[in-house]
């Protein structure tokens, strides 16, 4: 089956402007986008540029848009395209462009270092493990499938305006709900008034778009309403 990737070229220590680049790749219906990727690198043009690494969905590194949609291209089955089909592969929107498909994800993994993306304890530690339990650990099960690909954050029309692009941005929110509603976890309010700002939670507007694109099913409009939730219930509280 041949297949016809438009991809978006653009080297800028060499090239004026971006362009886009027409390659044929023969391939088999149960490859993957990602091995039509590697075939281009391999047997056309070593100077194509994109991250991966474990082919899976596992590792998050391959994040770009096909067809104008966040996604990861080692998740996309050749079967699924038409045979001839024009397939536009871009690199992830709202972050800048080092090379071709790679983006800069400095200011992704800044946001979500600021969340504090870690156990936060103060009581002494017990004598074994802090123990959870199921149910316990169900409330927060979603979160932790994230794989940091920032399919959501580069899909978030909020993101993607110039007046809000300091939002956080789901990715970051769906790391702090990880934490917020862990048991064991003794930072709730300190992480809640975090994200307390204009830019934080409540930049989210409930566009759904990080929930339609996140590879890894996560509910994230509905992490980030409960999260909202929590901070009203607290304000209420305390007035
Ligand atoms: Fe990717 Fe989903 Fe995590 Fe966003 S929440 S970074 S889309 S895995
Ligand atoms: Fe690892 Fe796609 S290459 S998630």
């Amino acid at each position: 089956m041949i297949l016809n990737l438009k991809i978006f070229r653009y080297d800028p220590g060499k090239d004026e402007e971006p362009y886009y680049q027409n390659f044929e790749v023969d391939a088999d219906p149960m490859d993957r986008l990602l091995d039509c990727l590697n075939k281009i690198r391999w047997e056309q043009d070593p100077s194509l540029s994109f991250r991966m690494s474990c082919g899976h969905g596992i590792c998050g590194s391959d994040g770009m848009r096909v067809n104008g949609i966040s996604a990861l291209p080692c998740q996309k089955l050749v079967k699924d395209f038409k045979e001839g089909e024009e397939i536009l592969i871009e690199p992830l929107a709202v972050f800048k462009v080092v090379k071709d498909l790679i983006v800069d994800m400095g200011t992704f993994f800044e946001r979500y270092y600021s969340v504090r993306p870690y156990l936060i304890t103060k009581s002494p530690p017990p004598e074994k493990e802090r123990l959870q339990s199921i149910e316990e650990r169900q409330k927060f099960e979603d979160a932790t499938r994230c794989i940091l690909c920032a399919c959501c954050t580069a899909s978030c029309p909020i993101n993607q305006v110039k007046e809000t692009a300091n939002y956080i941005g789901p990715a970051a929110l769906v790391r702090s709900y990880r934490y917020l509603f862990d048991s064991r976890d003794e930072g709730h309010d300190e992480r809640l008034a975090l994200l307390e700002h204009k830019d934080g939670v409540w930049g989210c507007k409930t566009k759904w778009w990080c929930t339609k694109v996140c590879p890894k099913q996560i509910p994230i409009t509905m992490e980030i309403a409960t999260t909202k939730k929590s901070i009203y219930d607290i304000t209420k509280k305390t007035k």
